[in-house]
């Protein structure tokens, strides 16, 4: 029996459902997308954190909000060989400010300015743009309760997404007010709830979080809470303050924005400024990115009671996003610059030196294996989006050269048979 014939015996596997994989050609616009949201925030001044995919379970129970989906029903969480609970991330934030305590970087200079990224876990259900194993670029600037920092965050999340060629989104801005100031108006609008014949389930999400009320998409409830008092109308004169700054510096810096006084994000750590960019090409699963401010969740977690900003930028979401917009970023088709073509095993085994020394020198460069034919070696060359196919056969290693053919002009040049005369060609 044949290899090939002995493997069918077992089913292939798949993926978990909802986890998905980033394979070639993809794949380079994934990493493209990812580095230049990082590139950006390292512009901005943030330096890049590495931090574990799980943590203790009580961190995002603390962090995150007993009451947000993410905890009470998103979370990957398991029991470790040693008896631990353990949870995958759902997020980055909680993680950020555990180490940042841990590692005393708040006791340096402030704010502390972080950048990460890397996959996190919710167990949602899936659907285009919805994974359980979501990606995203984060970044986190804490110490400092300064509306310009609010600002410059927000700017930066927007220029990410420029950067990578997206126009097609919206930013959307609210403020969700203090702990003192939303806990009057959460009794106001309370009051305001609780006189509306709602269903059970909407009353008893009034009762624990009425903000959520207010972002609820079916008609009805959105007729019956037109006239519900908003956050920004009862901010006291410290939010109202700060957030008046953050627009106007938003103004003076060209960013634009809309303002959504019924946004109310997923994540139960939010105060004062909150954002989301939110893409219409995507469907359902519209936000781009989001983040803003928290007040109380460093001390939350057990260190200083110290304020911080920042962002999470959906990768997977941009780049359908990308898609939606029919963008396609420049280069990424290009596996190599450089490829080998080479006939003949002597001429091959020359070609494997040459390509070593451009690779050294810092060309991208590939060639053909498995002794194939002029075609078949050419059809390489392009399959790997190459600029410059280098041609070795028995007449040219005799001779002591090699032909470099420009495949986008139809050109070639002969040069001497040496990885610096090929460098001189391509310069
Ligand atoms: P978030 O809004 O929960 O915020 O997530 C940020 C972004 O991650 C979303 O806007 C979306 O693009 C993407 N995302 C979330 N869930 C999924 C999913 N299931 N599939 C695909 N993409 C998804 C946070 O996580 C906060 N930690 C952001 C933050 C940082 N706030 C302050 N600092």
């Amino acid at each position: 029996m044949s290899e090939s014939k002995k493997s069918a015996k077992f089913q292939p596997l798949s993926a978990p459902k909802g986890l998905p994989d980033y394979v070639p050609p993809q794949s380079a616009t994934f990493l493209r997308v990812r580095d230049e949201f990082a590139r950006q925030a390292h512009l901005a001044g943030y330096q890049h954190i590495e931090l574990p995919v799980f943590e203790d379970t009580t961190l995002f129970a603390r962090g995150v909000g007993e009451s947000t989906d993410v905890v009470s029903k998103e979370m990957y969480t398991f029991t470790d060989r040693g008896d631990r609970s353990v949870t995958l991330r759902p997020e980055g934030t909680a993680g950020v400010m555990r180490a940042v305590i841990q590692h005393n970087l708040d006791r340096g200079y402030l704010p502390v300015k972080l950048n990460y990224y890397g996959p996190f876990f919710r167990y949602e259900r899936p659907q285009a743009g919805r994974y359980r194993q979501l990606q995203q670029v984060g970044v986190e600037a804490i110490g400092v309760d300064d509306p310009l920092l609010d600002a410059e965050v927000i700017a930066l999340a927007d220029r990410c997404f420029r950067a990578i060629g997206l126009r097609g989104y919206r930013l959307e801005l609210n403020s969700l007010g203090d702990a003192q100031c939303r806990l009057d108006y959460r009794e106001k609008l309370q009051d305001f709830l609780f006189a509306l014949p709602l269903d059970e389930e909407t009353r008893a999400r009034a009762e624990i979080n009425p903000l959520r009320v207010l972002d609820d998409k079916r008609a009805e409830v959105r007729e019956m809470t037109a006239d519900a008092p908003l956050m920004v109308d009862h901010l006291c004169e410290d939010c109202r303050a700060h957030f008046e700054t953050v627009r106007t510096t938003l103004d003076a810096m060209g960013v634009e924005y809309v303002l959504n006084p019924r946004m109310v994000r997923g994540l139960d750590y939010y105060t004062k400024t909150c954002f989301e960019f939110v893409h219409d090409g995507l469907g359902a699963q519209s936000g781009i990115g989001g983040g803003g401010r928290y007040d109380g969740l460093m001390a939350q977690i057990g260190g200083q009671d110290l304020s911080g900003i920042g962002f999470g930028l959906g990768v997977d979401r941009a780049l359908l996003a990308l898609e939606a917009e029919g963008v396609t970023l420049e280069g990424v088709e290009r596996r190599v610059d450089v490829f080998g073509v080479a006939i003949g095993e002597a001429a091959q085994a020359r070609m494997a030196l040459l390509i070593d020394e451009l690779r050294a020198a810092g060309l991208s460069a590939d060639m053909a294996y498995g002794g194939r034919g002029l075609k078949g070696a050419m059809k390489g060359a392009d399959r790997a989006g190459a600029k410059y196919a280098l041609v070795l056969g028995d007449r040219e290693l005799e001779s002591g050269e090699v032909a470099v053919k420009d495949l986008a002009a139809h050109t070639q040049e002969t040069v001497e048979l040496s990885s610096a005369a090929v460098l001189e060609q391509l310069r």
